[in-house]
């Protein structure tokens, strides 16, 4: 049997107030409707159309190709919005399931009991739904005196009775395609919101067609996302299941409600977190890793046994048993060797460091390659940049560069150099050399009388 989904992802979330469009609103540093794309296509939805409208280019930058689009020129409610899906799924046959794009904790195992459900009960439609001890903004369930539902009514146009409803509409529907289209465009507009209501295709196949309902009892698996308070309590739900997760499997977290650790995120075992830390996008910690306290990792790929303190790590690789920090900065493709030690405030960008190499104290290490055994003195710089472009530094193994120096790139320096302290080093330096930048040191005996005055001894007192 086929199954299609449309997912509407077209409107503005004017309650919100932010610039980007809600469905393309980050949870956890991801895109909400790449939740809900990624967790229909593992369900098993072989045609996915997604219906955008309002900086639809937004959205079609998340997704790319792996979904079809349709166009919703103009926002005018969710039963227009899923109309415009009609060139693409007109000629369908089977289940198309109907979901929201601002429904980000939906999962796959969520969805296919709502498949499975419609299919069992062999539905026209189902309309999934769900009791909330607060229904505050979401439409009401209508049944009728045999318990059978009969209509959604949106909470504006609701009677005070109809408001005390506790069941909702979750937004999520699976329906017969066939009808689909046709029942769409009987939909008529709302007199009060002037607006298509999805809604309404309940009232409109009763008693032509079987209507029935699947109750969700996991609420926070079908909640609409629609300002952002609900944006950060979508984000609590799912840090707090991701944390339990992992902790489960042997992550240690110290102060876990400070720590969150993004949907993709892979943590091994006998790791352990430390509070305030953050890890997002394709990120991996491996086995003896020690991450944090105050750590933002973002697309980094952390090796076994490495401890990072007090850190930011963007786009990077740490290899075994490296310490990074406290207050250390790599990003833009950093790749730091095995044994490695960077320390206090040393930035490291677009570059890579061999086994054991080390960079302690205030360093900038930028478009670099450094070969094994460095180590890079207090206060060494590689010069990268003439104001106009950026060049680079090569550094062989077994280098010793000297406190703060400054290597003029593009330089190379190659194996078994040392670098006197405070060298401005502008040549390539070959190997086994001692380089020593700077000028030769003067003293001139019983001169410092003319500069500065000695001051008196016992604070001036008698
Ligand atoms: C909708 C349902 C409501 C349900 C709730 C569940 C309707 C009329 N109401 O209300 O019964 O309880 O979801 O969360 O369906 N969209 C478009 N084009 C439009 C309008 C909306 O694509 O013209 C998209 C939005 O981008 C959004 C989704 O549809 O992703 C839902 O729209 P929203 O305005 O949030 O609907 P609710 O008022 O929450
Ligand atoms: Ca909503």
């Amino acid at each position: 049997m086929r199954l299609n989904a449309i997912i509407l992802a077209a409107g503005k979330g004017t309650r919100m107030k932010t610039k980007l469009p809600k469905c393309a609103f980050p949870i956890l540093k991801k895109p909400m409707i790449e939740y809900i794309v990624e967790n229909v296509e593992s369900s098993g939805v072989d045609n996915i159309v997604v219906v955008v409208g309002h900086k639809h280019e937004v959205i079609e930058n998340i997704l790319g190709e792996r979904v079809r689009y349709a166009y919703q020129e103009q926002q005018l409610g969710t039963g227009h919005a899923t109309l415009a899906a009609e060139d693409i799924l007109q000629d369908e046959k089977g289940t198309t399931l109907m979901l929201l794009g601002d429904m980000p904790l939906i999962d796959e195992e969520t969805i296919e009991r709502i498949l499975a459900s419609h299919q069992q009960s062999e539905n026209d439609l189902t309309v999934v739904t769900a009791n909330f001890e607060d229904p505050s903004g979401y439409g009401r369930i209508i049944r009728d005196d045999y318990g059978r539902i009969s209509a959604i009514v949106e909470e504006r146009d609701c009677t005070e009775k109809q408001c005390d409803i506790k069941e909702i509409n979750t937004g999520l529907y699976a329906i017969n395609n066939t009808y689909l289209f046709k029942t769409l465009k009987k939909i008529e507009r709302n007199p009060q919101k002037g607006e298509y209501y999805l809604t309404d295709i309940v009232k409109i196949m009763n008693g032509e067609y079987r209507v029935g309902t699947f109750n969700i009892r996991d609420n926070h698996r079908v909640m609409g996302v629609n300002d952002l308070v609900a944006v950060a309590r979508a984000e609590k739900y799912l840090r707090d299941e991701i944390n339990e997760s992992l902790m489960l499997n042997g992550v240690s977290m110290i102060n876990p409600e400070t720590i969150t650790i993004g949907h993709n995120v892979r943590i091994e075992g006998n790791v352990t977190i430390n509070p305030n830390t953050t890890i997002t996008g394709n990120s991996t910690v491996s086995e003896g890793a020690v991450v944090g306290p105050n750590t933002e990792i973002h697309n980094g790929v952390i090796h076994r046994d490495v401890h990072i303190h007090h850190s930011l790590i963007y786009d990077s690789v740490v290899h075994e048993r490296s310490t990074i920090g406290p207050f250390a900065h790599l990003r833009n493709n950093a790749d730091i060797g095995r044994d490695n030690r960077i320390g206090n405030f040393v930035e490291v960008k677009k570059s890579s460091t061999g086994a054991n190499t080390k960079a302690s104290h205030l360093a900038y290490i930028g478009d670099t390659v450094t070969g094994e055994n460095v180590n890079f003195g207090c206060g060494s710089i590689t010069v990268n940049y003439d104001g106009k472009e950026k060049h680079k530094t090569t550094i062989g193994d077994d280098v010793f560069i000297g406190c703060n120096t400054n290597l003029i790139a593009p330089i190379m320096i190659e194996d078994n150099v040392f670098i006197a302290a405070g060298s401005t080093v502008t040549e390539n330096v070959p190997s086994g050399s001692l380089a020593i930048a700077r000028n030769r040191q003067i003293n001139k005996a019983d001169y410092a009388k003319n500069l500065i005055k000695p001051k008196p001894k016992n604070n001036g007192l008698k």
